[in-house]
């Protein structure tokens, strides 16, 4: 996509919500890189948000981080009446499954209550808008392919036209949200967007997840904990591509569609885990022993979904987007980030960071 097209879009202010988490500060970094727009970032800074990323966006002057948190919707409303903004980027969530498994309700409470907030908040100040301003603005809410549920070996991917099926209490959190953003496109005219991503790997993501957590246990020489027998699949998507393609949707999706995005990276869970203990192997040097040895396959996750896959036909023929990097090459990039930011590493995985490891992989 050319830098020109961006910055033509993006004069004005946009909202984005959870930009501290993982893909949010990746998206406002990529964002700023190519427009001159204002940004403001509106984060509860849970356990999973880091202002440390969002170090380079601070020099830049229309960047503003509001400390809140989306179910308020007092706080949103003043803050949409003094910047004004063109589009809502709403990342913020509750986005880790095991912690859903084990305290759902934080996830009904962000997931679904919250974003029932913000849709009112946006209903209401889009309502007051020109007609031509309304015509242009845009919110855009980010979710997941866990809202489909689990495909068998043989079954073809994900589609957007695949029925909800979520089968994990983030997944119907999610489903939730998805279709309260649905209903004020249906019931409203709100000029909603949705997207639908497969896992994100790359920098700044929290320890909690398969692929970090397995890097900074192998690089630690702590065992890798796979969950029943390493087969379960997942599509997996470079963390910047999925930025581009939310960018894309944002630019020219059309109003109330939802699209997919995936990586055509369909990987089964032991093949991931063994490729990173080779390339920390080769990259942070060999401890003696092959990293793979210290694989280990713990007792499964409840209700684990088998396999996902996504077909991201639609984006790619109707907006042009494709994903630049392979597995390969995310995967390498991804491993070296972490061997080379051991400062952020040590920041994040400290108190409540430890205290989940010991709790969940304990038993
Ligand atoms: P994350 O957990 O890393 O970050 C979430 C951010 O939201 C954090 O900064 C957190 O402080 C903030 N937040 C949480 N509750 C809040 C609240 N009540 N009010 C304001 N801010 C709040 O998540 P992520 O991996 O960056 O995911 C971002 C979005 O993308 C989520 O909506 C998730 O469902 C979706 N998604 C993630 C993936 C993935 O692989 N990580 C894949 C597809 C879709
Ligand atoms: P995760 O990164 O939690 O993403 P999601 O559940 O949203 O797909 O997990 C990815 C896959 O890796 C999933 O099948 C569960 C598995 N997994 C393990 O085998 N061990 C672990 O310690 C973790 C965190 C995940």
């Amino acid at each position: 996509m050319l830098l020109s097209s961006y910055r033509s879009y993006m004069e004005d202010t946009i909202l984005i919500t959870g930009g501290a988490g993982f893909i949010g500060s990746n998206f406002i970094l990529q964002w700023l890189e190519r427009s001159s727009s204002a940004v403001v970032n509106l984060d509860k800074l849970t356990y999973a948000g880091n202002l440390h990323n969002l170090t380079p966006a601070e020099k830049r002057p229309g960047y503003e981080f509001v400390h809140g948190d989306i179910t308020d919707q007092e706080r949103l409303r003043s803050l949409l009446s003094r910047r004004k903004p063109r589009a809502i980027v709403h990342f913020a969530a509750e986005s880790h499954v095991d912690r859903s498994i084990r305290g759902p309700e934080e996830f009904v409470r962000t997931n679904i209550n919250g974003t029932f907030s913000l849709l009112e908040e946006a209903r209401g100040y889009w309502g007051g808008m020109s007609s031509g301003e309304a015509a242009d603005f845009r919110f855009l809410h980010v979710s997941t392919d866990e809202v489909y549920g689990s495909l068998g070996p043989d079954d073809p991917p994900f589609a957007e036209t695949t029925a909800y099926a979520p089968n994990s209490p983030y997944a119907a959190s999610k489903a939730a949200s998805d279709h309260l953003v649905r209903a004020y496109h249906h019931t409203y005219g709100l000029p909603t967007l949705t997207t639908n991503c497969s896992n994100n790997y790359g920098r700044f993501q929290f320890p909690e997840k398969l692929i970090p957590l397995m890097i900074l246990n192998a690089l630690g020489g702590k065992p890798l904990p796979v969950y029943g027998d390493g087969q379960n699949v997942r599509d997996w998507l470079y963390v910047e591509d999925h930025c581009d393609a939310i960018a894309t949707v944002l630019e020219k999706g059309r109003v109330g569609q939802t699209y997919n995005i995936g990586g055509w990276n369909e990987k089964r869970n032991l093949d991931i885990v063994q490729s990173i203990c080779d390339m920390v192997d080769e990259m942070a040097g060999s401890r003696g022993a092959p990293r793979r040895d210290l694989i280990s396959f713990v007792k499964d996750r409840p209700g684990h979904d088998r396999r996902y896959a996504m077909d991201a036909t639609k984006i790619e023929h109707e907006l042009g987007w494709r994903p630049k990097e392979t597995f390969e090459t995310g995967i390498r990039k991804t491993v070296q980030w972490y061997l080379n930011n051991e400062e952020w590493v040590r920041n994040v995985t400290s108190g409540s960071y430890r205290q989940w490891i010991e709790t969940h992989y304990s038993s």
